[in-house]
Order: structure tokens, then sequence, then C-alpha cells
């Protein structure tokens, strides 16, 4: 099936962020009609239903993405990162495609193995919990398609460039492991999904590294810490590596 010929309008939730900002470009280059949402178009954090631009599909990035943020509002972690699944299954007819994470893991595993995508989720932090909530919200309809990728990079890694700008010492864990994609691979991988059309669960796994040894490649001043002496380390699990057998 040609789908870009008969689904051609799609809307992007939390089109502004780092993943969004990258992505409607990319996908408006390959034809589609783009309409774009922020939080100033759409609020998911009000507890209350939320209806949609109507387009042929909704890829579904809009989020509260800090861990730490998630565990001191929990409420509005649940309705942004949870309920708005709901909405989106329930008050649209559209296929959504969502953007999830290896945060739905609770990071027990030996480093050596990886997450398939028929692993059990058990998240430990309530940015994970509030995300698994969100896919199971997203399963209800057959047609949907749930993506999971661990932490996405581009030319820079804005959360470090913040800490470097803001004069802050960057930390680094040396005892979890992480999967890595870069976010022109992520979108190319997006845009393939969409053509062919699939639906269920889809790990992108990308590269499997060390959280130091992957920050150090970037900026070599990182010092290592281990997860147990920091408040963010805590909530992190130690190995989410993901692994695609589907
Ligand atoms: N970045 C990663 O490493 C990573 C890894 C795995 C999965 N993911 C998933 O990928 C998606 C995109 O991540 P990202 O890194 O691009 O996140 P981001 O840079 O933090 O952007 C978050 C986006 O969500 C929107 N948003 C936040 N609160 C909202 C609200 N209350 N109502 C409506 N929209 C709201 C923001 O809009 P404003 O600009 O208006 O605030 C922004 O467009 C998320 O679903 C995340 O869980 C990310």
């Amino acid at each position: 099936m040609n789908i870009l010929k008969e689904k051609n309008k799609i809307l992007v939730t939390g089109a502004s962020g780092f993943v969004g900002s990258n992505l409607v470009p990319r996908l408006e280059k390959e034809g589609y009609t783009v309409t774009g949402l922020s939080s100033k178009d759409i609020d998911f954090s009000e507890i209350k239903p939320v209806y949609f631009p109507k387009c042929d599909i909704v890829i579904h990035l809009a989020a509260m993405t800090n861990i730490i943020k998630c565990e001191k509002e929990i409420i509005k972690a649940l309705a942004i990162n949870g309920l708005s699944c709901a909405w989106l299954t329930f008050n649209s007819n559209m296929k959504i495609i969502y953007l999830s994470t290896d945060q739905v893991f609770d990071g027990e595993f030996l480093p050596k193995n990886s997450y398939t995508e028929y692993a059990i989720p058990n998240p430990i932090n309530w940015y994970g919990k509030s995300k698994l909530m969100g896919e199971n919200f997203i399963k209800q309809r057959e047609e949907n398609l749930i993506l999971r990728c661990g932490k996405i990079y581009g030319d820079k890694i804005p959360w470090v460039d913040k800490l470097v700008s803001d004069g802050k010492q960057v930390y680094s864990y040396i005892d979890q492991t992480r999967s890595y994609i870069h976010i022109d691979e992520l979108c190319d991988k997006i845009v393939l999904y969409l053509k062919d059309d699939i639906s269920g669960i889809k790990h992108i796994p990308g590269v499997k590294m060390n959280r130091y040894n992957f920050i150090k490649t970037y900026y070599f001043a990182t010092k290592p810490v281990v997860s147990s002496t920091t408040e963010h380390g805590k909530l992190s699990p130690l190995n989410t590596s993901l692994r695609s057998v589907r």
C-alpha cells in the first residue's frame, strides 16, 4: 500500500522538543503535510479531556521527560505522559505512533543482556511508570505502534550543553548501560515504520554503551560517578539496553 498517498496528514505532538524539531522537517521533506503542536497549542497537564485537529496519523512525542520532575510532580507526569494517550486513543480515530522509552524496564538485567519487545516492563521511576501507563492506552487499538528507544543524541547532547553553559559539573554513571541512537537514525526509522504501516511494539536500539564512556566521547571533562551516590542515579535503572527481535 502506498501509505503516503492514502495517509498524508500527520499530527505531531511535542513538535517543539528535541525529537519533534528534528522529525517535523524530516516528515515535510518526505512529502507529508504536518501539523505540529507544542504545550501552547494543547496542554496535557490539565486533567480534562482533550480533542485534536483531524489528521490521518498522530506521532505522539509530547511528554514530561525530566525524571526528577516526574518524581516531584507525579500527577502532572501521569496526565502528560499517560492520560494524553487516553485522549488520543478514545477521542480521535487517528492511528497513533507513540515514542516510549527504555525506562519502562527495571534495569536489573546483567550488563551483557538487553530487553526485547517481549520483555515484561517493570518501571522503577515515575517517568517510566507514566510512559507505561501511556503504552497501555495506546495498546487498546491494534493498529497503533509503540516505539521504544534509549538515549537519543544529535551532533550535540542538549542536556550536557545546558549543564556546561550553566557552569555545572557534568557527572556520568560508570555503572549504567544504555542504548544510544542518533536523532537522524531515529527519524529514518520513524519514517520507515510510518510508510510500512507497522503496528504493535518495536524497539529501536542503536548502540549499546556504558553511560560514562558515551558522555566522555562528547565531553572529555565529565566525571565518573556511581549511581547510588546521586538522587538522579538512584532513580535510574542500571542496564536498560534494548534489542529488537521483530
Ligand atoms: N530524548 C530522549 O533521549 C528520549 C528517549 C526515549 C524516549 N523519548 C521520548 O521521546 C519523546 C520526545 O522526547 P524529547 O527529548 O523531544 O522531549 P523534550 O525535548 O523534553 O520535548 C518535550 C515536548 O513535549 C511538550 N510538552 C511538555 N509538556 C507538555 C504539556 N503539558 N502539554 C503538551 N505538550 C507538552 C513540549 O512542549 P513545549 O516546548 O511547549 O514545552 C515539547 O514539545 C518523549 O515522549 C520522550 O518520552 C525521549
